[in-house]
């Protein structure tokens, strides 16, 4: 049972000062700077080639992240140096805020894969730690607090390193595809109820719409303002094929009770094999339920995506969503791919 009756800063012992890691592979290491965004972002493409060569990191993630205000580099951030001075290891401790039920201190990064099986990980990821136990340690909430890192199945080394560093296997996200050549069911709606087009209008009522469903999902807690604007304001957001359901409101007005939200990267299509649309975010408010508006969500989706000329679509899901999602998806001709293992130490 996790004490929340006390602190997090009462809970999580943090070290006071955070030694650099030394390794004889890494000529030096410091905190990270804007001047490095095009430096990580070498990095990480290459670890990505790796690790999960179907989706790479974008430019914009690794510029959002230096963007976000409560992001910051020189406590939040490490890079590793080869003699050379290119980047060759990086780690970021992210420490979002919309702490409603959860404190999330959120691990991002990784070794050039050239300098795998070294120990440099290993360096890397107590350096991290010890930065996220301060990051916890410096809330005063009585609310959980994680420490969480992803790891894609396809690189077996880093959930190995996360479990040797004292984080336990939590979750599974399963990526599924859809083709869309395959017949798409037209879903019938309820009167009243309507699938329209998203527009920069809506922006802010979808943020809404999406933080209050999401409390349904594993971990999720509410968004900052910043943080939806870097999301819809990305290169690879595409409000052309998201839509949203719209029910009846109060007073004769209509109201969002449902969305759908697709980015597109077109360099990932040579290394996934086809060109597609990625399902970022679905969601149906909680009293809108079991009306087949997420099916006729997608139906929609999956029309404007194929009308678009892509191939497939794809999405993540949560293998153990307990409002159903996985079942809803397979239901509408998604098939299972890659899986994504969720790592956490919980304080
Ligand atoms: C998952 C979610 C989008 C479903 O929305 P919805 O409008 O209720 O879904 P639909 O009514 O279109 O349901 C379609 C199918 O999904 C399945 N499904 C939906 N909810 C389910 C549940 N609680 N348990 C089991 N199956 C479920 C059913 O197969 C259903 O078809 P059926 O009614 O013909 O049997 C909604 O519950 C939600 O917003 N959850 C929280 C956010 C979230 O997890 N989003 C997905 C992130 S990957």
């Amino acid at each position: 049972m996790v004490d929340t009756v006390r602190p997090l800063r009462d809970r999580v012992s943090a070290p006071e000062s955070l030694p650099l890691p030394s390794h004889p592979d890494v000529a030096a290491w410091r905190p990270a700077t804007v001047a490095d965004i095009d430096g990580i972002w070498q990095l990480d493409r290459a670890m990505d080639r790796v690790d999960h060569p179907n989706y790479l990191a974008t430019r914009d993630e690794i510029a959002e992240d230096f963007g976000f205000s409560h992001f910051n580099p020189a406590l939040d951030s490490l890079v590793g140096l080869d003699a050379e001075g290119r980047i060759v290891a990086n780690g970021m401790v992210m420490f979002p805020p919309g702490q409603q039920t959860l404190v999330r201190s959120v691990l991002h990064g990784g070794v050039h894969p050239e300098l795998r099986g070294r120990g440099i990980g290993r360096e890397l990821l107590a350096w991290q730690l010890g930065r996220a136990k301060q990051q916890l340690a410096s809330s005063p909430k009585t609310l959980p607090g994680w420490v969480i890192a992803f790891s894609d199945e396809r690189a077996p080394q880093n959930a190995r390193l996360y479990e040797r560093g004292g984080l336990t296997l939590a979750r599974h996200f399963l990526a599924l595809e859809r083709v869309l050549a395959d017949p798409i069911r037209e879903i019938a709606l309820a009167d009243g109820i309507r699938i329209a087009p998203y527009t920069p209008e809506l922006s802010a009522a979808v943020h809404a719409a999406r933080d209050e469903v999401f409390m349904d999902h594993w971990s999720s807690q509410p968004i900052s303002a910043e943080g939806w604007d870097a999301f819809v304001g990305a290169e690879v957001f595409r409000g052309d094929l998201s839509f949203v359901a719209l029910g009846p409101g109060p007073g004769g007005t209509e109201e969002i009770v449902g969305f759908i939200l697709t980015t597109v990267n077109e360099d990932d299509w040579e290394r996934q094999g086809f060109p597609g649309s990625y399902i970022s975010l679905v969601g149906v408010r909680r009293n809108w339920r079991g009306r087949h508006i997420a099916q006729a969500l997608l139906s929609v989706q999956l029309a404007a995506s194929r009308a678009a000329g892509h191939e497939r679509a794809t999405l993540d899901v949560d293998s153990a969503s307990a409002t159903g999602a996985l079942g809803l998806y397979t239901g509408m001709g998604f098939t299972p791919t890659n899986r994504e293992f969720a790592f956490t130490h919980e304080f």
